[in-house]
């Protein structure tokens, strides 16, 4: 290969998961020994900068004095980028919006040592981007605003960004990424760039380095076998959530997703506890399998007085709607859905949770671990024992574990 050294440029709007993935490129690298450093614009902003730049209005296109104060922060790492990579450095990564044509000239004029792969994140998805711009008003910079304003305030960033923004097109090397679905909507490439397949790949693949999908407690209505519904925990139930608890203790989850059951909530509610900084999300993609006409009735009602639906959804179980209800083949799309929501917004978390449900969890397994369609109803969702899930690009992994509450 002609070159072994490499310049990244991310581009797209605020929030659209530009450091996420530029910080899981890094740490993919590295473990490469491909020695790889970023240099993000916002943290160097917040590092020399001390007046507080959170306001839009530094953001506007007019501001003189914030234009040049931002364009002297990205000289700043566009030398620091080149400084690295004359030294020992094999990967530099340009994080920053990055989103204007002049933007993009001035880079491409000063980093002509090496070749130049931009990758635009692109995220169109309203209800992520709502979710994701909470998240970032959390940071330090936005303390001083309550909530709306603080949203009102990163919103209005996002648009002023919007009139400066020009999509990737006329650069030599470029990726444009589908961030939420790690789906890549096009591709550009005019000679070689070092390390292309790995990144490629990489981009293409979710990346969970620990998901722990566990199943709510134990329910009064797991105790009458009945499906559905929204029965709280049993003491017991309580008692296993509390066990959770304890075994994550030392662990870091920053956000604990849940479906919308009180069964799921209440088993989150101990190990948020005990955790200390932590959020429970709530969503509806996690909601257990809606069991139509049978919600609520024990597996043997159904027998009895609805032998039909209980005969033909044992002939092929993956396929069949319950009446006025779901099937494991209709919960795929939100199932699915919700775990890229997950994901995203995990950014590039550690350790992510999920408590969901039986079908709910066959499905999301079934979504890392390849199973046949027909055995995906049955597969083994204990509700003393949780799944250690593990995907990255070099390893995979699927681990039950017992956790078990005091006597
Ligand atoms: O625990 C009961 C339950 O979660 C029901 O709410 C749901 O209908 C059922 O499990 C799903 O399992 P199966 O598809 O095996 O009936």
């Amino acid at each position: 290969m002609k070159h072994e050294k490499l310049y990244i440029v991310m581009v797209g709007l605020p929030a659209r998961g530009k450091s996420t993935i530029a910080n899981r490129l890094k740490e993919n690298l590295n473990r490469d020994a491909i020695k790889t450093r970023i240099f993000n614009n916002g943290d160097l902003r917040r590092k020399l900068i001390s007046a507080n730049t959170s306001s839009s209005e530094f953001y506007h296109p007019k501001n003189k004095e914030g234009l040049e104060l931002r364009e002297k922060i990205a000289l700043i790492n566009i030398w620091g980028a080149k400084n690295y990579l004359k030294n020992k450095g094999k990967v530099a990564i340009l994080d920053a919006t990055n989103v204007s044509r002049e933007r993009r000239e001035k880079i491409i004029g000063l980093f002509t040592e090496y070749p130049i792969l931009f990758i635009e994140c692109i995220n169109t998805d309203l209800e992520i981007l709502k979710a994701s711009i909470l998240r970032k008003i959390t940071l330090p910079e936005f303390n001083h605003l309550e909530r709306d304003a603080a949203v009102q305030n990163f919103n209005n960033r996002i648009n002023y960004y919007k009139t400066i923004y020009t999509p990737l097109r006329h650069e030599s090397n470029f990726i444009k990424l589908d961030s939420l679905n790690n789906q890549i909507l096009e591709e550009e490439l005019s000679e070689g760039i070092p390390y292309y397949d790995r990144i490629r790949d990489f981009l293409v693949s979710d990346t969970v380095k620990n998901l722990f999908l566990i199943r709510h407690g134990e329910t009064y209505f797991n105790l009458g076998n009945r499906i559905g519904g929204d029965s709280p925990l049993t003491e017991y139930g309580k008692a296993q959530a509390w066990a959770l608890a304890t075994y994550f203790k030392t662990k870091k989850i920053p956000l604990i997703f849940t479906s919308q059951k009180t069964r799921t909530i209440e088993t989150a509610e101990p190990i948020c506890e005990l955790q200390g900084d932590c959020t429970v999300i709530p969503l509806a993609e996690f909601n257990e399998i809606d069991a139509g006409v049978c919600e609520c009735m024990s597996y043997e009602e159904i027998r009895e007085q609805m032998g039909h639906v209980y005969f033909t959804r044992a002939i092929d179980k993956y396929n069949y709607i319950y009446p006025q209800g779901e099937g494991y083949i209709s919960m795929k799309e939100r199932i699915d859905s919700g775990i890229k929501k997950a994901l995203y917004l995990s950014s590039n978390s550690e350790n992510i949770m999920i408590i969901g449900h039986r079908a709910v969890n066959r499905m999301i397994l079934s979504h890392f671990l390849y199973r046949r369609k027909e055995d995906v109803p049955y597969i083994y969702i204990p509700q003393d024992k949780f799944y250690h899930i593990v995907a990255t690009q070099d390893k995979k992994l699927f681990q039950l574990k017992k956790y078990e509450p005091a006597d």
